[in-house]
């Protein structure tokens, strides 16, 4: 059992292997994402019973718009059926739910699962689970920096004014502290354009299993890793 203090605030996700998985067992690249779905349940429960206040997981990047479109509306509609499935599950365990990202390019029925699922445990006090979906880390920057130029364009702010914590008050992950730990599953070592601003400090842990492999005791020892870990932010270690 980890000591609080060391149990990371937010945890981020990227969620990587599931077709490698499944084609790995002559499997449809979709099976890998359904036995996906599995593991967002198990870790959702294991995040919140080890203290974990934020879960960030990219569910869709905007880059998963290039795929095939039978994978993209298979994974929509495994999204709904979580969403479906779960609401109960999720509001009785005190989890919110949050989404960030370009949401509105999601399917109509997507969204209002979302905004349902989001409005039912609004007010719960436990972990709260951010869905990336659609989600680009630059697009969001940019966005943000267009609402400053317009502030700027309309003589509502003058460009001095324009410091970090502005710019961060303007990305969709304003109201999230900054990730703790990165996890990146099935050997790949990037960050694929997932909360760029955001990860400036964070410490990252890669592993070979692939996403469907993903145990409550992988999730474990990711923490165990992170609890070992001397965080300095730039500054010196204090004696
Ligand atoms: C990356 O694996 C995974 C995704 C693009 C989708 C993640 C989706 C899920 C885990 C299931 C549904 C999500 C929720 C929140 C219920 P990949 O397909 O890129 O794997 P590969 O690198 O082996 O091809």
């Amino acid at each position: 059992m980890l000591k609080q203090q060391n149990v990371p605030r937010h945890v981020a996700i990227i969620m990587d292997g599931n077709g490698r998985w499944a084609q790995r067992q002559g499997e449809a690249r979709v099976f890998g994402h359904h036995s996906g779905a599995t593991r967002v349940r198990e870790v959702v429960e294991t995040a919140g019973n080890m203290g974990v206040d934020y879960l960030t997981l990219y569910a869709f990047s905007e880059e998963n718009w290039r795929r095939p479109d039978e994978e993209v509306s298979a994974l929509f509609s495994l999204l709904i059926t979580y969403l479906k499935g779960e609401v109960e599950r999720l509001h009785e365990n005190g989890v919110r739910l949050k989404s960030i990202g370009n949401i509105d390019r999601l399917p109509v029925d997507c969204q209002e699962w979302l905004k349902h699922v989001e409005v039912r445990t609004a007010n719960n006090q436990g972990l709260t689970l951010v869905l990336a979906l659609s989600y680009g880390a630059r697009s969001d920057i940019v966005r943000a920096c267009q609402s400053l130029a317009a502030d700027v364009k309309n003589g509502l702010l003058d460009p001095s004014q324009i410091d970090e914590a502005l710019l961060h008050s303007r990305l969709s992950t304003s109201l999230l502290p900054e990730p703790d730990l990165l996890i990146r599953t099935s050997g790949e070592q990037r960050l694929s354009n997932f909360l760029l601003w955001e990860m400036a400090y964070t410490e990252f842990y890669f592993t070979q299993v692939h996403w469907p492999d993903f145990s409550k005791e992988d999730f474990a020892a990711a923490l165990s890793v992170y609890a070992e870990r001397e965080r300095r932010f730039g500054g010196l270690i204090t004696p």
